[in-house]
């Protein structure tokens, strides 16, 4: 495994390429501590890039900051950006219809993160540091984060989080990489097999907020249990409302035993053969399908366009401190907040 450093189109923001052996390659940068390529080898040894990314960071500030981003202090939204804990109400700042998305404006996916990058005993590894002060987008307490990137010779993917806050806050991160296995993003994700090991999802209301409850997936287009995977085409043309809204998926799904042991989500792409999985201690996934409509980004030359990727968001359910029996996403002084996510290839199917 050896490491490149390369300047990234900023002042302080750097673009850091771990390449294995085999020449497969995991980039990521320090602008909102970001995955930015990666590239693995299909079964007829072709290069393949399998996330959404760009190629400067004054790219993704002009574009979609939240591409690959970290997201935090607390990913999805916040019903009016207010909440009440401990007899305490507090207000943050509004970003999205009066909600309070992904930590509010110019959040943890615009800031600069201190970096340090290594290759110790054939490991990548990016250590990366935020300082979040206390009254940022209306959040109490000064908030340490420490988010560790640990890329391994096979290409697998672990992201550590830590934090600590010296005041009762909220804390709910997680990582907003899209990928697309076909290897090129016009080709859209429908021709993807979707796995997720959740026997109940959380439908939204109009305004993308969780109604609160946690539903049954069964007779949805949100059973994708069958482990042999499930076309997202077939998903996507079902009268289903809950998809039918908003055009894809934009949903909660509840895990039904987190554990960074088995799967708890996989995606192929019938074009390449790849496979991917997803393992997580958080309890739940959010799928996004970028539905973006008739909306398209150029990212490295190529038109993203409605489902040109999708997410696997790790994290405790969205809007959580609002809701009942939707986790604890409070962190007070004293406590550590520690959560993992694994993403790795597979062969064959994981299953
Ligand atoms: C997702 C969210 C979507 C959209 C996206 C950001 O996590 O659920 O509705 O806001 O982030 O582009």
């Amino acid at each position: 495994m050896k490491l490149e450093t390369k300047v990234f189109g900023l002042e302080d923001v750097f673009c850091y390429s771990f390449i294995n052996e085999k020449g497969e390659v995991f980039s990521a940068t320090n602008l909102g501590a970001r995955i930015v390529s990666w590239k693995v080898l299909d079964k007829n040894q072709r290069l393949i890039e399998t996330v959404l990314g760009m190629d400067s960071a004054t790219e993704y500030l002009e574009k979609d900051p939240y591409i690959g981003a970290t997201i935090g202090r607390v990913a999805g939204r916040i019903a009016n950006g207010h909440y009440t804990y401990d007899n305490q109400t507090v207000q943050l700042t509004q970003n999205e219809q009066g909600n309070t998305l992904h930590g509010g404006p110019h959040s943890f996916e615009e800031a600069v993160w201190e970096a340090e990058a290594t290759v110790e005993n054939g490991m990548g590894k990016i250590v990366f540091h935020l300082f979040s002060p206390a009254g940022e987008n209306g959040f109490p307490g000064d908030l340490n984060v420490k988010v560790t990137y640990t890329i391994s010779e096979d290409m697998t993917w672990q992201i550590d989080y830590e934090a600590k806050t010296n005041e009762t806050t909220l804390f709910n991160p997680t990582n907003h990489v899209y990928f697309n296995l076909n290897g090129h993003y016009e080709q859209t994700i429908d021709n993807h097999l979707l796995y997720v090991n959740a026997d109940r999802y959380v439908p939204l209301l109009a305004n993308n907020l969780p109604i609160g409850k946690k539903q049954s997936v069964v007779g949805t287009a949100f059973d994708v249990r069958d482990e042999a995977g499930t076309r997202l085409e077939d998903v996507f043309s079902l009268t289903d409302e809950q998809v039918l809204a908003v055009g894809g998926y934009d949903h909660p799904f509840v895990l039904n035993q987190p554990s960074l042991k088995i799967p708890q989500a996989s995606i192929k792409s019938l074009e390449t053969g790849l496979t991917l999985s997803v393992y997580t201690d958080a309890a739940s996934i959010v799928i996004f399908t970028l539905n973006l409509g008739d909306k398209t980004i150029m990212m490295r030359e190529q038109e993203v366009k409605h489902h040109s990727g999708i997410t696997f968001e790790t994290q405790a359910l969205p809007d959580a401190i609002n809701q009942e029996d939707f986790g604890n996403i409070v962190l007070k002084p004293n406590d550590v907040f520690r959560s993992t996510t694994i993403y790795r290839w597979h062969e064959k199917n994981p299953h």
